[in-house]
């Protein structure tokens, strides 16, 4: 099978096409004929060598996100069955991922794919669906009428978490940092957009929230950032986040001011553990559902065929573009 491999860490251009034998599905895999990836940035920031620990073994196949048709079931495994069109995130950090024909990977790391949406376009979900979902429905407890601020909402993470704290109910304030990613979030539901870069949280909690702050902040972008999520939280609410192992600056005295809870989602951790890893499959189940009942869409930006790839990581590192960019394997 054809696979895309970095065999060192480096820029887009490391990229190589290899041939490789294909893989055999172990007890309680399956394996995946693949269409479809998508780019996250835990692809790029493995491929440039910044998180060591997550790199599947060299020659490593990156991409996280899949879609695809079941092609062999492992031993043991029941819920699936060869032809059954699937989703999932089994692999791509911590063992081979999604840039090959096929990827083999645990059962309970996939589920039936959205029927509503193209099967290829349903790679454009798990980690950010997934990361949405844990952020909004496990780190916090989001209801009917709270205000939630989602800052990053034109992003792959933000875009999905505004659809669903709205479809939980919530009053959605969303960020960006241009127009056209203000005028995204507020197709997909926000009620309100800021230009975070001209306004201070000062401000926007008092214009959105009369003063008190918001029930929930969603801060995918984390780090030092958490500092602002704190500056616009309420006494006694939630700040959820995806990124929190590189802040250099950060105090916790405002957590401790205003007693704060703060949930961090680390949403590939089942994979990388080789442990609970139904959690995954049972969450895109749910998701699958929000899909098809109309509450969730993935936003696609831009499509590249697989030996693109490098392009692909090029415009995601760049930052000028919205929702997400899909890789398929044509
Ligand atoms: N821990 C986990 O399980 C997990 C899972 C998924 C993602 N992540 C991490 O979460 C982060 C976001 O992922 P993603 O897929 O959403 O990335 P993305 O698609 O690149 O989107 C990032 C968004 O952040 C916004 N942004 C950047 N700097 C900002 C700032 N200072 N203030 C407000 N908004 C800012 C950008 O829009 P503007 O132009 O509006 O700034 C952009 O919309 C990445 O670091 C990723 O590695 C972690």
């Amino acid at each position: 099978m054809t696979a895309h491999v970095i065999e060192e860490y480096g820029d887009p251009g490391v990229f190589t096409e290899t041939e490789q034998p294909v893989p055999d599905p172990a007890p309680g895999e399956i394996r995946v004929e693949v269409v479809a990836s998508s780019v996250n940035p835990v692809d790029y920031k493995i491929r440039a060598g910044h998180i060591d620990p997550f790199a599947p073994d060299f020659p490593a196949t990156l991409g996280c996100d899949i879609s695809g048709v079941v092609d062999v079931v492992g031993e043991g495994v029941e819920r699936f069955e060869a032809g059954d069109e699937v989703y999932g995130m089994p692999g791509g950090a911590g063992r081979q991922g999604a840039l090959a024909d096929y990827v083999v990977g645990h059962a309970g790391t996939f589920a039936d794919a959205p029927e509503s949406i193209p099967l290829a376009d349903a790679a454009a979900l798990p980690v950010v669906a997934l990361t949405a979902w844990e952020m909004l429905t496990d780190k916090s407890d989001v209801g009917l009428g709270d205000d939630v601020l989602v800052y990053g909402a034109s992003g792959g993470v933000g875009h999905i978490g505004v659809q669903i704290a709205r479809w939980l109910g919530a009053n959605v304030v969303a960020t960006g940092s241009t127009a056209e990613k203000r005028d995204l979030a507020l197709d997909l539901g926000a009620d309100a957009a800021i230009d975070y870069t001209e306004t201070d949280p000062g401000a926007y909690v008092a214009e959105h929230t009369d003063g008190a702050g918001f029930d929930t902040v969603f801060d995918p972008i984390g780090d030092d950032h958490l500092a602002t999520a704190f500056e616009a939280v309420r006494p006694f609410g939630s700040v959820v986040t995806t990124e929190s192992s590189a802040a250099e600056d950060l105090s916790l005295a405002p957590m401790h001011q205003q007693s704060l809870e703060l949930g961090v989602v680390l949403v590939i951790l089942p994979v990388l553990l080789g442990e609970g890893q139904e959690r995954v499959g049972d969450e895109l189940e749910d998701i699958a559902t929000l899909v098809d009942d109309g509450a969730v869409a993935p936003h696609i930006d831009r499509r590249f065929s697989f030996s693109d790839v490098d392009e692909a990581h090029e415009l995601a590192e760049s930052g000028e573009f919205v929702g997400k960019i899909l890789l398929v394997n044509e």
